[in-house]
Formats: C-alpha cells, structure tokens, sequence
C-alpha cells in the first residue's frame, strides 16, 4: 500500500483506511463479530493500518467489535481514530454530548470499548460552532492528552464548508479534518483544503464513494431497507446524483477500471488528502478499494 504522514504528527497512514460506521448497524447488515474479523484481517493483510469509528455507530458497538479483534492481535499494527459528542440511543436516533463532563466519560467508554490504553486520533464528532467554541471541552481534552489516553486530536466538521471550525483547528490543538469529499461533492477544494495545507492538517476523505453511489452499482431510482441510511436520504437528490454517477461512468471512468476503486483513486489524486475512509461492508470491499493504489501510478 502507500502511507501518507497525517499532518504535523508522526502517524504514518495508509491512504485506503477503513470506516467503520456499518458495523454499528445502519447500513442494512447486522454484523457478527466473524464477519468484522475477516474484514480487518483483510485489510491488514494488504497494509490498511487506519480505522475510523465512532462513539454512535450503535452504542459504542461498532468500537466493541474492533476491540474484540484489536485485543487478539498487535494493536501498535493499528491506528485508531474515534469521535466524541453524541449519545446513540438506537437506529438514526442521538442526542448531542459535547460539554467537558460527558466527553471524558465518552472517552472512558471508547477506551473499554475498543481495548485500548490510548486512542491515536479522538475527533469531535460534526458538532455545532457553540459546542466548539467551548474552551473547557478543549482545556479537558489537553489533560487526557497528558493522561496518555489520547494521542492526537481531530474534527470531522459537520458541514464540508465550516471553515469557523477548520480555520481554528490549530488553535484547538487539532491535528486533522474530516470532510466529505468525492467526486460528487468537491466544495473542500474552496476553502478547507487550502486551510489545511496552510497549518499543516491531516485530511481524512470521508463519504469517499459518496455513500456507495460512486461504486457505479446503483441505477436511479435505488430502493435501501429501513436499516440502511441510505433509505433516508432524499430521494429526488438521490436520483440526481445516480444520473451525475452515470454521466460519470461513462465519461470519466476509463473501460474496464473498477468504478469505486476509480472513485478513491480520484480523491488521492488531491495531495492534500492524507487518506480516505471508505466503509467497507465485506472483504472482497476491501481489496477492491486498496486497487485503488493501482490506478494512482498511472
Ligand atoms: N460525521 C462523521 O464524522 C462521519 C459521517 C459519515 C461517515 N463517516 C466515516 O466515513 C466512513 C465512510 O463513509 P460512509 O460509509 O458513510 O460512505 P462511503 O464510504 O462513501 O460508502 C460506503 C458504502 O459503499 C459501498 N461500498 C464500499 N466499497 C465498495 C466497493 N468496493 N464496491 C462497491 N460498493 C462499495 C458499501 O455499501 P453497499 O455495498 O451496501 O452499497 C459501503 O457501505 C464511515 O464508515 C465513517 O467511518 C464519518
């Protein structure tokens, strides 16, 4: 695989990581923990060393299947980043957990959840600008720092536009962004990315495959299960972006080349991203996104 340095830490990351949202049971799958096993060890073999999860993905779920396979393996093989700021009470249903108080016991339970003594990246979790603009959340977060239990901190912003968050990154001690950025949603290119370059911030791609629609399977007029995110978003918009995917497909994608491993490739091809989080909903997802290495060399 290729490793890209995350920003101004020492983390050398691999440039396919893996997201693990699915596992926590939105995306149509109830996942055993077998089923979650062969897609690490999947990903492991081929050189992934990066995953990100969160606090909500299920009630710390999706963070309890890694730490079950972290726990039987090396867990310096891995770098783990996870979020803070929402308590998940079941499918599509948070509250938001933000103040200085809860985000220490949230990190508490990320850490015996994921059986671990440190977390490398801990990310506030897509929350408002009054919840960022709290100095004793960030005060609270430097001391677990000290502690040893978290290694670095991140923001994925809620919004791929929030440059108020972006901008004030470094003033946080934050070391990466996550956004959302794929071929069908560049608005980072504008103002978040040149942020980025300028203090030296890691870039995790989030939504690469633009909820999977990029992987070129799904036709307008796609219908997803009640348990799969995917059946809560407009479906008008939805149907749009199918017909985009499509011009795509067939002016951009060049015969024979796997449309989601294309997809990825499309996003590394912006030095600025230091890695994409492509969910991966099995292991034969996984080697098709690491081809994606395959298509950055030509
Ligand atoms: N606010 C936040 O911080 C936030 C929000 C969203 C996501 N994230 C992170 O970003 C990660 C990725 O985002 P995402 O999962 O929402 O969207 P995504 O990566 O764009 O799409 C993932 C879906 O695409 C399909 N897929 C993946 N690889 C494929 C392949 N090789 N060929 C065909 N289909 C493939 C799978 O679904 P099907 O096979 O069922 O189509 C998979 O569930 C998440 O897991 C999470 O870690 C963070």
């Amino acid at each position: 695989l290729k490793y890209r340095r995350l920003g101004s830490t020492a983390l050398d990351v691999s440039v396919i990581g893996l997201g693990t949202w699915q596992f926590g049971g939105e995306w149509g799958v109830n996942y055993s923990q077998d089923e979650v096993d062969a897609i690490l060890d999947q990903g492991n073999e081929l050189g992934i060393n990066f995953i990100d999860t969160a606090e909500c993905y299920g009630d710390h779920l999706s963070e309890r299947f890694i730490g079950n396979y972290i726990h039987r393996r090396k867990r310096e093989d891995w770098i783990i980043a996870t979020k803070f700021g929402h308590q998940f009470h079941d499918l599509f249903s948070r509250t938001d957990r933000y103040d200085e108080v809860s985000v220490i016991t949230q990190l508490d339970q990320s850490l015996k959840a994921l059986q671990v003594e440190y977390i490398d990246l801990y990310q506030f979790h897509s929350g408002p600008d009054e919840a960022f603009d709290n100095d004793k959340l960030w005060t609270a977060l430097d001391k677990q720092i000290e502690a040893g239990k978290i290694r670095h901190l991140g923001l994925s912003i809620g919004k791929n536009n929030n440059i108020h968050q972006v901008e004030n990154a470094t003033k946080v001690g934050a070391k990466s962004i996550q956004v959302v950025y794929n071929r069908l949603d560049r608005a980072p290119e504008e103002q978040v990315f040149p942020s980025c370059q300028q203090q030296n911030l890691g870039v995790l791609a989030r939504v690469p495959l633009a909820s999977g629609y990029l992987s070129g399977k799904y036709k307008p007029g796609a219908v997803f299960s009640n348990n799969d995110v995917r059946h809560r978003h407009d479906a008008e918009q939805t149907k749009l972006r199918l017909e985009e995917v499509d011009r795509i497909r067939q002016e951009e994608v060049p015969a024979g080349v796997n449309m989601a491993s294309w997809a990825l490739a499309w996003c590394l091809r912006n030095e600025t991203v230091t890695t994409v989080i492509p969910g991966c909903k099995d292991p034969e997802q996984v080697r098709a996104n690491a081809q994606a290495i395959s298509l950055l060399d030509s």
